[in-house]
């Protein structure tokens, strides 16, 4: 067991890379007094096969994907953050007398592991992270401790060095969107964001269920679906070839049909899965019930969306802009960015962590 500093940031700035089975999402950040602006903006397909289950199957071909993205973005970093599926990570605090130094606390942390990951130790890398003085234990301070198997970060790692970028950062998907959320709310007059709010990110094949209250995360699940349900759907029924299929979800060149027998039950779908996966987390926890909901991922501007969650569960419901207020380098399409910006939730916390 070795300790990797997960979290650890030098005073580079990062390249935000968010890597997902779909695609590849490339973000750079700049900063000028409190105003923030995009420097640099970018995705990449992936072929078929390359990121399975959230694990790199192809170093090789990540690596050129991640090389074309850098040239397509124009990005001048040399240094990446990155980020872990959330349930690839096993997280949990624990309490620590307050009274120990930064390395008796990494020895401690390394004997307690062990109780915690169900790795053999020569395969996980371990960090953590003090939050501060315990609510629940006197003389206590809470530890958040995160794990991960090595080659999860490894494999990442090397591909992003075939593209002549450093892993400055390794994050978790949950906390960088918690963070892209907490910009985001900064920029809103909308007080219901501090109270319990629910992110759905819904992306090609996973949406992240993401439950924060105060500001921070305290609940995350990952469900199974997402677009590319509606992708198959529109394939079987227009029969449309996958690459057809997965640019016509906006309805461009389908019949009239598709808007009612297509769209119209998928969002009903939708909408049905994220009630259930809410019903979950209420009955599980003694936390508070969530009284907002912010949908992110692509599949957030699926159109009407937001009004049918937000008629069903009867809980306000908006699409996420972790872009907004922020600037545009000349030279960008800044309305292919505004488009884009909800599935960008991860790589905006990520390329946020320039700045912390
Ligand atoms: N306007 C839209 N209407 C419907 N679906 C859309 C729209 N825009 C994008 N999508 C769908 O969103 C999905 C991509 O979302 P996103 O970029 O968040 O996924 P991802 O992060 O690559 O995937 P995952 O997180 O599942 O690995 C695709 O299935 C795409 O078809
Ligand atoms: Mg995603």
């Amino acid at each position: 067991m070795q300790l990797s500093h997960f979290f650890q940031r030098r005073n580079n700035m990062v390249l935000g890379v968010d890597i997902s089975a779909g695609g590849i999402k490339f973000l750079e950040l700049s900063k000028k007094g409190a105003r923030f602006r995009i420097e640099s903006f970018a995705q990449e397909a992936l072929p078929t096969g390359t990121v399975v289950d959230h694990e790199i199957k192809d170093i090789p071909a990540l690596g050129s994907a991640i090389q074309r993205g850098v040239v397509r973005s124009a990005t001048r970093l040399k240094n990446a953050a990155i980020a872990l599926a959330s349930s690839k990570v096993i997280t949990k605090v624990i309490q620590m007398p307050d009274f120990l130094d930064e390395h008796q606390m990494e020895t401690q942390i390394e004997l307690e592991a062990d109780r915690y990951v169900p790795y053999p130790r020569d395969e996980v890398n371990l960090d953590f992270q003090i939050m501060g003085t315990s609510r629940e234990k006197t003389g206590k301070i809470d530890v958040l401790l995160a794990a991960a198997r090595s080659e999860n970060i490894q494999s990442r790692v090397s591909a992003l060095s075939l593209a002549n970028l450093a892993t400055q950062v390794v994050d978790v998907e949950a906390y960088a969107i918690e963070t892209a959320f907490n910009y985001l709310a900064d920029h809103s007059q909308d007080e219901s964001l501090n109270g319990p709010v629910a992110i759905v990110d819904i992306g090609r094949e996973v949406t992240q269920l993401i439950i924060l209250d105060n500001r921070k995360l305290i609940y995350t699940r990952e469900l199974a679906f997402g677009g590319k349900q509606l992708t198959d759907k529109i394939k079987a029924r227009y029969s449309l070839s996958d690459t057809q299929a997965s640019t016509a979800h906006r309805g461009t060149g389908l019949p009239e049909s598709y808007f009612d027998e297509v769209l119209a039950p998928f969002r009903q779908y939708i909408a049905g899965q994220i009630a259930k996966a809410l019903q979950v987390y209420q009955v599980s926890t003694e936390h508070r019930r969530v009284g907002r909901i912010l949908l992110a991922g692509g599949c957030a501007t699926i159109t009407g969306l937001n009004v049918v969650v937000e008629r069903d569960l009867g809980l306000r419901t908006t699409i996420a802009n972790p872009f907004a207020n922020m600037e545009v380098a000349a030279g960008l399409n800044a309305d292919h960015i505004a488009q884009e910006a909800p599935s960008f939730m991860v790589a905006c916390g990520l390329a946020l962590r320039s700045f912390d």
